[in-house]
């Protein structure tokens, strides 16, 4: 069935939300406010229907042309064809409605060749390796020659591996650091070809390390008396189904505000370091300035203990919950290699550490929050027993954080920020500073 929609706002998950001649609700993604479109019905509710557009009346003016040839195709970028500004006001206004009251700050981040991590999934169907990701909605898989939003070594890294032709590969984790110069590269594949893949990457190392810098090099102009410097700062790890080829060669470091970090194929890092250095920041100076008595910081959600070594010099004692062991194994290293001897990591599932806990002190204890898109749920209640002086939420998804907040009576919305972690896309990171009321 085709519908002829007028799209007057953009909502959660990009969706433009417009209205059929009849009034009734119609979602489309990929428009812009003003367009008029034709689209398919591909799902209808009583109170709403989803469409995909098929020809436009009228086009926004908002509209810009998308620089990559793939949107629309691929499930990654939700954004492309409005003004980065635009997405920004929209993702302020979707938070708004959500929350039911003013965001205080926008902070954007660089636009593209922000993402360090990405998965690309295999395709031999043309009897060679293409690498790519899924296609919106689908997991047929779409062949990508150079995604946007990556820190382009990933690329270059992608593009060598694929003219090599690796054969038995289901996917492929690449990984990088900071200055996109320290990469791991993680084969995922089946077990019984692990001799024969660990000695493909054996032989071509060079082949694909020259690949990478090389193109890296002319990118960033460098010229050839300092090509030597710029190669000896390279270093290309690779893992076979998430443990490393080389044992010599197991992790790569990042710097992240001025600390070093290990990073690993699979556990959790910040995906974008320019936004994630500016969250972190705006975090250590909240404290920092506003923040009378610091005795105790507990950083829930920890992941390698990014911001409880960030925030270390501020506090008399910092304690880490996280509940994956590899990311304990990180943290443990992370605490040594930048030789802080105030933070401790516990493993443990954070609800049940909140369950029962005691404090040496009435003030100055502060919690830093960043769970998974989930958040916590109901478990959060526990939190009004105990004199934490503020809870900094740091959450992916409005929605469950303001569900958690909400159960919460003893704490209250002091600032909400946006810190915009994945530009083009519709995720939206949120951050709220709770101050205790009672
Ligand atoms: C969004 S990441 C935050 C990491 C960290 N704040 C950082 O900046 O790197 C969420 C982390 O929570 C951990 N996690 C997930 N569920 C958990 C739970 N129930 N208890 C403790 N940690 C959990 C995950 O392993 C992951 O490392």
């Amino acid at each position: 069935m085709e519908k002829r929609v007028w799209i007057e706002k953009i909502v959660n998950r990009g969706m433009g939300l417009g209205y059929d001649q009849e009034a009734k609700i119609v979602f489309v993604p990929y428009t812009a406010v003003g367009d008029e479109v034709i689209v398919e019905i591909t799902k209808s509710k009583k109170r709403y229907d989803i469409g995909q557009i098929k020809k436009f009346i009228k086009k926004s003016e908002e509209r810009i042309e998308p620089n990559c040839s793939f949107f629309t195709k691929c499930g990654g970028c939700h954004f492309l064809h409005i003004p980065y500004e635009k997405e920004l006001e929209y993702k302020k206004l979707i938070v708004e409605n959500i929350i039911k009251r003013e965001v205080n700050n926008v902070i954007p981040s660089i636009e593209f060749n922000y993402r360090n991590k990405a998965t690309f999934h295999a395709d031999y169907r043309s009897s060679r390796l293409k690498l790519g990701f899924y296609m919106a909605s689908s997991n047929r898989v779409i062949n990508i020659d150079k995604c946007p939003l990556l820190i382009n070594t990933i690329n270059y890294t992608k593009n060598i591996i694929e003219s090599l032709n690796i054969p038995h590969l289901d996917r492929v984790v690449i990984r990088t650091s900071h200055d996109g110069k320290k990469l791991l590269v993680n084969l995922i594949g089946e077990k019984k070809h692990k001799d024969y893949i660990k000695k493909i990457i054996k032989t071509q190392y060079n082949i694909i390390f020259d690949h990478i810098i090389r193109n890296y090099a002319s990118e960033k102009g460098v010229s050839e008396d300092k090509y030597m410097e710029f190669y000896n700062d390279f270093n290309l790890v690779f893992y076979f189904n998430s443990k490393p080829i080389d044992e010599k060669k197991s992790t790569i470091k990042t710097e992240f505000l001025n600390k070093k970090f290990f990073l690993t194929s699979n556990d959790f890092f910040q995906t974008n370091y320019y936004i994630g250095e500016k969250m972190f920041s705006f975090i250590y100076n909240f404290v920092k300035d506003n923040i009378e008595y610091k005795k105790l910081l507990i950083d829930g959600y920890s992941g390698s203990l990014t911001i409880g070594i960030i925030l270390s010099e501020l506090f008399e004692e910092v304690i880490g919950i996280e509940q994956n062991p590899s990311n304990i194994f990180l943290a443990e290293k992370n605490i040594k290699e930048n030789n802080i001897n105030n933070a401790k990591i516990i493993q443990k599932d954070f609800r049940d550490y909140i369950k029962q806990l005691s404090f040496k002190q009435s003030k100055g204890n502060i919690l830093v929050l960043d769970p998974p898109r989930e958040g916590v749920g109901k478990d959060i209640k526990y939190l009004d027993r105990y004199p934490l002086d503020y809870i900094i939420y740091i959450s992916c998804d409005p929605m469950t954080s303001y569900r958690d907040i909400n159960y919460l009576q003893n704490y209250k919305i002091e600032k909400v920020l946006i810190f915009d972690m994945f530009p083009r896309t519709f995720h939206i990171e949120v951050l709220y500073i709770l101050k205790r009321i009672i």
